[in-house]
């Protein structure tokens, strides 16, 4: 009988936080950055926010913004970093597990930066769950690795990590309904945790819900 304790989400990435006082580089993710800057602001939803760098950037540029992550220990230091930043009062910080929650709202902007897992996480059906979130007009923002980082704690094997245009169709965006204004692999040098680096490969895609007449 396999006896091994097998830690939930909210513990495993808990135990990866507390292993260092700060993971990332608190500063916002380039991708965005770049992809995002001229949009005008309204309501965002950050899935997977991490210690907030992304979700404290676009507070910073007028967006009210929600962060949801499974992580108290990586909020409670994205509420720190808020305030450090003066942009606290325009971000609410949710824990909660998106295999279980998804946003109940519709968002002018969902984005999520690196929503990964060395521990089971159903990402797709996350990223499912994030595109009906997409008020009409709004935009749909997914970063994400091709492969696993090579200072990923134990990753899974049988993890398929999709391309932007893979994503796209299995996410169903049709071109009635959606326009995809970026769907492209680049890489980037990266810095790890205790800081390694590496060059990444990462899969970026933007898609706007197209408004119905
Ligand atoms: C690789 S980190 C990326 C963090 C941040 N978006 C960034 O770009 O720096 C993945 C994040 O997803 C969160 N996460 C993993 N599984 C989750 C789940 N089931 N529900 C909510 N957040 C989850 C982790 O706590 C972690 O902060």
């Amino acid at each position: 009988m396999d006896t091994e304790h097998k830690p939930g989400p909210s513990e495993f990435w808990d135990e990866f936080y507390n292993e260092r006082q700060r993971v990332w580089s608190g500063k916002p993710n380039g991708a965005l950055v770049r992809e995002v800057s001229m949009v005008a602001p309204g309501r965002a939803i950050d899935l997977g926010c991490g210690e907030g760098a992304d979700a404290i950037w676009l507070a910073g540029r007028g967006w009210t913004v929600t962060g949801v992550d499974v992580s108290a220990v990586a909020l409670g230091r994205a509420a720190l970093h808020a305030e450090d930043a003066g942009v606290a009062e325009r971000i609410t910080w949710l824990a909660r597990d998106l295999a279980e929650w998804e946003p109940e709202e519709a968002y002018d902007l969902v984005t999520a930066s690196f929503l990964h897992s060395p521990i089971e996480l159903p990402r797709e059906h996350i990223l499912l769950a994030a595109v009906h979130a997409v008020a009409p007009g709004g935009t749909l923002f997914v970063v994400g690795h091709t492969a696993f980082p090579p200072w990923a704690h134990h990753p899974l094997d049988d993890v398929h990590m999709p391309s932007a245009d893979e994503l796209a169709g299995a996410l169903g965006l049709r071109p009635d309904e959606w326009e995809i204004e970026t769907s492209t692999s680049e890489g980037r040098e990266a810095t790890g945790p205790e800081g390694q680096t590496a060059v990444l490969t990462d899969a970026v895609l933007k898609a706007r819900r197209l408004v119905k007449e």
